[in-house]
């Protein structure tokens, strides 16, 4: 929350004993004040002393009130400015008023009609700032923006629409990095639910024990260490939604309290007695194959169904790679806005291994990769050499195979996986995923290489050798 400072309060006035009444005022009830001959000192005070709040006569010498309102609405847009009129001025005033100014007030000023407008404007000026500062802590920390091409993300998205007006559970499923958490907070964001809280909770992170007091909370001497109350999460996310992050993880006590939850809206705390009733969204996510922990008697069958009312899987990158490039451009962007760089995007051969790569981490990796790169490059395209070594090597090769007609097709393979083993520097694996082989194969190819090669043939360009 946005710390309550004493707003301070510069008056502008050439007339000295209007000033310093005004002043007195102000700073009878604890305002810290300031004060201005004319507009131009005023103008000169406002880079270093943060003022919140600017009361100025309209009737001024060197500029007037509207013209010192639109200079320091220019230089402070946050500022608050009350125009103090004389007769005949108020027209200006209501002028003023469009401009921008927040009050205005008319002469002869009175104590009530000053303090009840200054206070009015630094209300203002107060919930502004609690609100910008609450929407920027949206976009850092909770709710991040969802960026897709490929078909198959666009019907999930459909789906997030279609299912969050509902309290229907949903269980999201992924491998790592493709971005569960990412729609648990779409379809928070999209629900009659958003304006309560989204509450996250690793089930991985914490032991068996922790995980349920802080599930359901605790009364106080459930056990040792519970020296007071305590809400859980499902408490506070009343009205909301909770995210149960690797709810695959939890254990078997667990899961019959979720299960009872689920079933009947109702739990108590730890050592509680009273029952109390959840109004509770539930979203879960898991990279584990949970149809599979069902079948080991890892996870129980009625709590999976529960859990699993809608189902959304999200497929891995590299089976929706129209979502790369989008992605990648989307990255670039955020991290070179980040770190105040011209970046624009990147070089024809960047973009080729980018969408060559097949991502094992999925999106995680390819954002990791992005700000990696934004970090390395300097001129106006991120290029091949600040990607990953590990992407990099999916760049077009420089190399051509040209073959007579009649070449056994073995020969060609062999010739193949010798370049493409350059081209990784003897990376073994990554040559057998870029050739969409194998790494055995490899292996094989280098034993007969090695064992041919070994029959006298002293061929220094030995794959076998270089490969070391
Ligand atoms: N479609 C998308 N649009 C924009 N950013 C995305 C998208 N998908 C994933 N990301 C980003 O990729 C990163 C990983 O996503 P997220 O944390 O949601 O993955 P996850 O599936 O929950 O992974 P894990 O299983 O490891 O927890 C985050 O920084 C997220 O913002
Ligand atoms: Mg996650």
């Amino acid at each position: 929350m946005t710390i309550r400072k004493t707003p301070t309060v510069l008056v502008v006035e050439d007339d000295i004993e209007s000033r310093t009444a005004m002043r007195k005022i102000l700073d009878g009830v604890g305002y810290k004040t300031m004060e201005a001959d004319n507009g131009q000192e005023a103008l000169d005070l406002l880079p270093t002393e943060e003022i919140d709040i600017l009361v100025t006569d309209l009737r001024l010498p060197i500029m007037d009130g509207v013209e010192l309102l639109k200079r320091s609405k220019a230089a402070d847009q946050e500022i608050e400015v009350i125009l103090i009129t004389g007769h005949g001025t108020v027209e200006v005033a209501v002028e003023a008023i469009k401009e921008g100014a927040y009050d205005f007030i008319t002469k002869p000023i009175k104590k009530a009609q000053l303090l009840h407008s200054v206070e009015k404007a630094a209300e203002k000026q107060y919930l502004q700032r609690e609100n910008k500062e609450l929407r920027s802590q949206l976009s850092q920390s909770g709710v991040r923006k969802l960026v897709y091409a490929s078909q198959e993300m666009r019907n999930i998205a459909r789906m997030v629409e279609q299912i969050a007006p509902s309290t229907a559970t949903v269980l999201i499923m992924g491998e790592s990095g493709t971005g569960k958490e990412v729609i648990a907070d779409a379809i928070h964001v999209a629900s009659p639910r958003r304006a309560r809280p989204l509450i996250k909770v690793s089930c991985a992170a914490l032991p068996e024990t922790l995980l349920e007091a802080e599930l359901f909370g605790y009364e106080k001497g459930a056990f040792t260490g519970a020296n007071a109350r305590k809400e859980g999460r499902f408490e506070l996310a009343n009205g909301g939604t909770l995210f149960l992050d690797e709810i695959g993880e939890i254990s078997p006590a667990v899961q019959v309290k979720l299960l009872r939850v689920l079933q009947d809206g109702k739990f108590e705390r730890l050592g509680g007695t009273r029952t109390i009733d959840a109004d509770v969204r539930i979203l879960g996510a898991t990279n584990k194959d949970l149809h599979h922990e069902v079948a080991e008697r890892q996870f129980r069958e009625d709590l999976f169904y529960r859990l699993n009312v809608i189902n959304i899987r999200i497929p891995p990158l590299r089976e929706r790679k129209d979502d790369v490039q989008l992605l990648a451009m989307h990255f670039l962007k955020l991290y070179s806005e980040k770190n105040q760089k011209p970046i624009e995007g990147f070089s024809e051969d960047a973009m080729l291994a980018l969408t060559s790569y097949d991502w094992p981490g999925n999106v995680r990796e390819l954002e990791n990769a992005i700000e990696r790169a934004g970090v390395f490059t300097s001129g106006k395209l991120a290029s091949l050499t600040v990607l990953p070594q590990s992407v990099s090597a999916f760049a077009e090769p420089r190399h051509s195979l040209t073959f007579k007609i009649g070449t056994p097709l073995r020969e060609l393979e062999r010739k193949a996986i010798e370049i493409t083993l350059q081209h990784t520097r003897g990376d073994k694996n990554m040559a057998a995923r870029l050739l969409g082989i194998a790494t055995r194969t490899i292996y094989r190819h280098l034993e007969r290489e090695g064992q041919e090669n070994g029959a006298g043939d002293d061929d220094s360009e030995s794959v076998a050798e270089m490969t070391k």
